[in-house]
């Protein structure tokens, strides 16, 4: 294990929410939306944003929105519509399992939007109830909502369904015979679109590919490996790891590589100590094992521009759920893809928040790491309102940020995009550019997550970046655009990629629902 680097933390704000899920927004402000039906406060309205401009000013920095139902435990995504709506899909019970819930950003920095979040489950619903659903924008656009159970610890909801449907009111969910055969291990499936337009999937401790128009099983993986005593471990909640997509390189020609790290084992809950990732389009792939220095259940897997990737939050030992964890793992761990196997993973600082059920690390367009959350009810953990911010390495080396001016920000796939980078330190022969799509996280499921090296040429202080070529390397969406100066990352710029191929943008047409275009 390389020696360990620091992190600074920094608390930001607290007493607000116990976040579910944690977004950042096109508009650069970090929206969380909270549970309401076991929550142990009654005067939340289940969402709250928070504008990071003003995170020093307590009484103006958090605008108090609202839904209709409860989003215990939903899916979420950003969708690729101009809006940059974020959709919130399941829930709790009853009617909240088949919420549709959208918010459209909406405000600037300083400036509070009036956007709130649109829901009529009279007028749009999920096909099925779904507690613990996973949710994926496709290559073609539309969004894939998988699995979950019909309600909380309920029977299982073994299926997927598109949003929209694209049967209109026709039932046209697909019934998956692999689902059924593992609930209850499965919760919130790790879901990935491949370079080849297939569906890479893990769920308990099993991965396949789908056809991504049948869905049907193109190839099943090798099952991943667990721990020496017990090869019944599992990834996905109750026995919840985490799990990403490494970052993906121009000319894209590399198989692309999934990590999971973490987990537990059912029974004892013994929290698995490492990370496995797999290539899964490699002839005869099979899972690559890195240990981590701790066990670790629930963490968090945050992607930074630099195409590390930060893993935090979680317990010792256990399993996701309401007091079923013990002792909180307090370290935070940075991998990084570009070292040699068994050397990637440094350790940085400590926190002195417990991180334990529903925790959230998304990465910030500052490149800082917010993390948020933590409801374990155990009588012993509190219900976390405190939210911090973690400077990874290349924030803390008394480096100058670099910055870029860009004029275009809805990219065609292929297409060309003028840039103008100031660069403190280094030339541009030793900067790099980085796409880090949008992510909703919650679980440990980082739903979105996808980084990208384009390729880019630069003359003088003018570079030219060239978009990812098709929606297979990069489903259409939007990322963070940075620049990295040697090792340190600008700001981001939110650029859009690949339009919005199923118009979700004019969807829905429904009284109760604004819609941004596409
Ligand atoms: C490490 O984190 C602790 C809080 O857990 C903080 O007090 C300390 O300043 C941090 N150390 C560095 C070098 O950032
Ligand atoms: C809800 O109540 C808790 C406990 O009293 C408090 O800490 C929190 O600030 C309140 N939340 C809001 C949004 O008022
Ligand atoms: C935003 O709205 C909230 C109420 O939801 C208010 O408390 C806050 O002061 C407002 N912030 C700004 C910058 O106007
Ligand atoms: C995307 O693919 C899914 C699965 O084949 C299909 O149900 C859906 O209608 C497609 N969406 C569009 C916009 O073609
Ligand atoms: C994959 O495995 C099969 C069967 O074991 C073997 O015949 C084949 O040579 C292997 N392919 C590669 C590229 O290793
Ligand atoms: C961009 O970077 C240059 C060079 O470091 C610096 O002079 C300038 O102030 C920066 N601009 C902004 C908007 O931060």
């Amino acid at each position: 294990m390389p020696t360990a680097q620091i992190t600074v933390l920094t608390l930001l704000s607290a007493n607000v929410v116990v976040p579910l899920i944690a977004t950042v927004g096109v508009n650069g402000k970090v929206t969380f939306l909270e549970k309401e039906g076991t929550s142990e406060f009654d005067n939340s309205t289940g969402a709250y944003e928070l504008d990071l401009s003003l995170v020093h000013d307590f009484d103006k920095a958090w605008r108090t929105m609202h839904v209709k139902s409860d989003v215990f435990c939903s899916g979420s995504v950003i969708l690729p519509d101009k809006g940059g709506r974020i959709l919130n899909v399941g829930g709790w019970s009853l009617d909240s399992t088949k919420g549709v819930r959208l918010y459209t950003p909406d405000g600037s920095a300083g400036v509070n939007g009036t956007n709130d979040w649109e829901e009529n489950f009279q007028e749009l619903a999920l096909q099925r109830q779904r507690w613990y659903p996973t949710a994926a924008v496709l290559g073609n656009g539309s969004v894939l909502v998988i699995g979950g159970e019909t309600g909380s610890n309920a029977s299982p909801q073994p299926n997927l369904e598109i949003v929209p449907n694209p049967g209109g009111k026709a039932d046209t969910v697909i019934d998956l015979d692999w689902l059924a055969r593992t609930d209850p291990w499965n919760l919130y499936p790790f879901v990935f679109v491949l370079p080849s337009g297939r569906i890479f999937i893990i769920y308990y401790n099993e991965a396949r590919i789908l056809d991504q128009h049948t869905f049907d099983t193109v190839l099943e993986l090798p099952n991943l490996p667990a721990s020496v005593n017990n090869f019944l471990g599992g990834r996905t909640y109750p026995l919840e790891g985490a799990a990403v997509m490494l970052p993906q390189h121009a000319p894209y020609t590399e198989p692309v590589r999934i990590l999971t790290c973490g987990g537990s084992s059912p029974g004892a809950g013994i929290a698995l100590d490492n990370c496995v990732s797999i290539a899964p389009e490699a002839s005869n792939a099979t899972w690559t094992l890195e240990r981590m220095p701790s066990q670790r259940v629930m963490p968090c897997m945050a992607p930074l521009p630099d195409g590390t990737f930060m893993i935090m939050n979680g317990a010792h030992q256990g399993v996701a759920g309401f007091g079923l964890a013990t002792d909180p793992n307090l370290g935070a761990l940075l991998y990084d893809p570009s070292k040699p196997v068994n050397q990637r993973i440094s350790i940085l600082n400590t926190t002195i928040v417990a991180r334990l059920y529903h925790s959230e690390a998304i990465l910030l367009p500052d490149a800082r790491v917010l993390v948020s959350g933590s409801d374990p009810q155990d009588g012993k953990n509190p219900e976390e309102m405190r939210i911090e911010a973690y400077y990874p390495p290349y924030l803390t080396g008394g480096r100058t940020q670099p910055n870029f001016t860009i004029a275009t920000t809805d990219w065609a796939y292929g297409s060309s995009h003028p840039i103008v980078v100031h660069l403190p330190q280094g030339t541009t022969s030793t900067m790099k550019v980085s796409l880090v799509a949008a992510v909703s996280s919650t679980h440990g499921n980082a739903m979105g997550a996808r980084t990208i090296f384009p390729a880019f040429t630069c003359s003088g202080n003018t570079c030219t970046i060239t978009a990812p070529p098709n929606a297979f390397v990069s489903p259409p969406g939007w990322h963070q655009l940075f620049i990295l100066d040697g090792p340190t990352p600008s700001h981001s710029v939110w650029v859009r990629i690949g339009g919005d191929p199923a118009k979700l943008g004019n969807w829905p047409n429904l009284p109760d629902f604004v819609v941004p275009g596409v």
